[in-house]
């Protein structure tokens, strides 16, 4: 049985409850981050902490606790669950009041939960990869800010796998591929450049993604920030996906058409060697939650 905590208490996680009145439940009015664990350890938990910081300024939500009293409640559920390797899941939102659309006044306690899901041990090879379908991009226009308010990107996902497909690419009017529905999105192109969306509203800066850049520079890849068309990607020798849960993950398929030759790319796999080797390495240029104080 696994252990949550919810607002001060360890407890089952099928005990873990919200009040109907709270705002996440009413108007997704919350923030939240995955953050990796492996062999025991957080991976980029300064980087999660500043992004987590960045979301709850976004909807102006004061942070409830210090990121030393978030650490400590982490890592006393990673002990508890004796958690490996998975992830930890953290939701704030802005706590419970008579719904209303304005903010509740005076402001009311934040709800505070986390979880954690337990995952085998990540292999020398991504243990699979994706079918990728194009969807037209419906989100909000601050997609920087990672909130629960996700409806559109479970919609895009449901329709993926509809037609045949394991997950979205979601597009913007003008044809540029931003990121995946829970992840960021990558290409290769034939003369070997390594491209992503730059940072802007339209996309989640994610995590993994700066892990990816940092890797990419030391392996000496030609590195390219721009976006690119959904054309340009079903021309590219490469594909893949990239987040906290997936890492680096092959796409072998665009709208049915196989990128490359239909595995996964040599580059691809050189990245994802590069990264489970920096983990291995206990390499985090941002280790320590507690030293980044995301309370003002
Ligand atoms: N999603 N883009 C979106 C829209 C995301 O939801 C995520 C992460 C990412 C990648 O961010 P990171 O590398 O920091 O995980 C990009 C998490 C895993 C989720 O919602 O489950």
């Amino acid at each position: 049985m696994l252990t949550s905590w919810i607002d001060g208490r360890y407890l089952p996680h099928r005990r873990a409850r919200v009040s109907v009145d709270d705002r996440a439940f009413l108007f997704a009015d919350a923030v939240y981050e995955v953050v990796a664990v492996y062999d025991g350890r957080f991976i980029d938990a300064r980087l999660h902490m500043e992004r987590l910081a960045n979301s709850l300024d976004g909807l102006r939500i004061a942070p409830p606790m210090t990121s030393r009293a978030l650490s400590l409640v982490a890592r006393e559920l990673l002990r508890r669950n004796r958690l490996r390797h998975g992830y930890l899941y953290l939701q704030i939102t802005r706590g419970s009041a008579p719904r209303w659309h304005g903010f509740p006044d005076p402001p009311v306690r934040a709800t505070v939960f986390m979880s954690v899901t337990h995952k085998p041990a990540p292999g020398e090879s991504p243990a699979r990869a994706d079918d990728v379908v194009s969807m037209p991009d419906e989100r909000w226009q601050r997609c920087d800010l990672k909130t629960t308010s996700l409806l559109a990107n479970c919609l895009a996902m449901q329709d993926a796998i509809d037609a045949g497909g394991s997950s979205p690419w979601l597009v913007a009017e003008d044809g540029t591929v931003r990121e995946g529905a829970s992840s960021n999105a990558w290409i290769v192109t034939r003369d070997g450049v390594l491209v992503t969306h730059p940072l802007c509203r339209n996309i989640l800066g994610g995590c993994t993604r700066g892990r990816i850049l940092r890797l990419a520079r030391e392996l000496q890849l030609r590195v390219e920030e721009r976006g690119f068309s959904r054309d340009e990607a079903g021309e590219a020798a490469e594909a893949f996906i990239s987040s906290s849960t997936s890492f680096v993950r092959p796409v072998v398929s665009l709208d049915g058409e196989v990128i490359g030759d239909g595995g996964a790319g040599e580059v691809s796999l050189r990245l994802y060697e590069a990264f489970i080797d920096s983990l291995r390495r206990g390499d985090d240029l941002t280790s320590g939650l507690d030293d980044n104080d995301i309370r003002h």
